[in-house]
């Protein structure tokens, strides 16, 4: 990873720091119903306000195609003053232009001010060089703590980055120093557990994957395929038959790579994906034809536990099994509490990411004990397929650079 500012190198007091933030939180009749974004922004404001910057934030929210009143930052104005300790938090019903110059000219130092949706603008999204500068006439220095956003090269992103002193905030910067962890330069033997529903929306994340982990272990009902593919018979479970070359590739490429592939050997076994629904443990060749794997087995479990024990590292997207039904989230939950206990114990760095995998291990109640769960989705995989994300190069300082 290139090196990139943190806000020690910045000199903020009485400055102008416009903050790019990802507050795209879920939103209910105005109130947020999950703040865990929100709450992992506010050390950067906090350290902003303790230094008497006057902190200036922006976020997209949603996807709008224009102005729209249902797509407005303003109910989060409530939810951000609450995570930094209640102090006020002025709005700009605009993100550019003379109301956004006028309330951040009534800033002080140590306060903070939320500019409208940026994606009101179409500027944003084309990453418009002019709307770009229109962003920057606000701002003396930028710092991004965005990296669930990083993967957008959007004006607020990117091209911004490039026009005032900039640097990584907090949150990006332990989401970098974690992924740079797991993946880059890690401690082996590195494994990677990926689960999920498909093959074909994870194909170029396994690729990257298997040449960069020694072990992967497979779940969710993307192993059908690959089981599938190699010839095993999965009944009426998830399976998407028109992988199976690309499966087999996968696999061929982790022979070639050294990389050792677990796949279920027992499955968890039921008619229905319904609650309660009653289950058997079949052999993984033994799988009825009129039944559906939804859960990766005791056995499977074990070997995983097994592999996990002599890992160092480890990354994990996506859940083992149809983990929202009950029973079916078990081998998830079972894997993630090793996972947790070997992190404390200090034998293992474990890093996590994905909306599945964050709401799975929430229901593990584990979130606090791995060494690192990502509040990125999209930017999380693209990681994930060894992609350059533009929101991350565009704070690269230049090699030579005193930064
Ligand atoms: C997210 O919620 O994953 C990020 O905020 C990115 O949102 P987007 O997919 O609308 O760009
Ligand atoms: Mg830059």
């Amino acid at each position: 990873m290139a090196r990139f500012r943190t806000l020690d190198d910045l000199d903020v007091r009485g400055k102008r720091v416009l903050v790019r933030a990802d507050l795209n939180v879920p939103l209910k009749d105005g109130l947020v119903t999950d703040a865990t974004r929100i709450e992992r922004l506010a050390p950067t404001l906090e350290a902003l306000i303790a230094r008497g910057a006057k902190v200036v934030v922006m976020s997209h929210f949603g996807r709008p195609k224009g102005p729209d009143s249902a797509l407005s930052l303003r109910p989060l104005t409530a939810a951000l003053a609450k995570a930094i300790g209640g102090r006020g938090v002025s709005f700009a019903a605009d993100c550019i232009g003379e109301e956004a110059k006028r309330v951040v000219a009534a800033l002080r130092p140590g306060e903070v001010d939320l500019l409208e949706n940026p994606r009101f603008h179409k500027g944003e999204e084309a990453n418009s060089p002019e709307f770009a500068r229109a962003l920057a006439e606000l701002g003396d220095l930028y710092v991004n703590d965005a990296f669930s956003a990083a993967h957008r090269a959007h004006a607020s992103i990117a091209a911004l980055a490039h026009l005032l002193p900039s640097a990584a905030g907090k949150l990006m910067e332990a989401e970098l120093r974690a992924l740079t962890a797991a993946l880059e330069t890690p401690v082996r033997p590195v494994m990677a557990l990926v689960g999920g529903a498909k093959v074909s929306t994870k194909l170029d994340l396994l690729h990257f994957v298997i040449g960069n982990v020694d072990v992967l272990a497979i779940g969710g009902a993307m192993a059908n395929t690959l089981l599938f593919a190699g010839g095993t018979e999965v009944g009426r479970s998830l399976c998407e038959r028109d992988m199976a070359d690309n499966a087999r590739s996968l696999l061929a490429l982790a022979r070639e790579r050294s990389c050792r592939v677990i796949l279920p050997e027992d499955a968890v076994v039921a008619a229905a994906l319904e609650p309660g629904e009653p289950t058997q443990i079949f052999p993984i060749d033994a799988v009825p034809s009129d039944m559906m794997i939804l859960d990766v087995g005791p056995k499977t479990v074990d070997r995983i536990v097994a592999a996990l024990e002599e890992a160092r590292t480890l990354v994990w997207n996506g859940p083992l099994g149809a983990f929202e039904t009950p029973p079916f989230e078990e081998a998830t939950v079972a894997v993630a509490k090793r996972v947790a206990a070997l992190t404390r114990a200090g034998r293992l760095l474990s890093v996590a990411g994905g909306g599945d995998t964050v709401a799975a291990l929430a229901a593990a109640k584990v979130t606090e004990e791995l060494s690192y769960v990502s509040t990125a989705g999209g930017a999380f995989l693209e990681w994930l397929e060894g992609r350059e994300l533009p929101g991350v190069a565009a704070l690269a300082v230049a090699p030579g650079d005193a930064g």
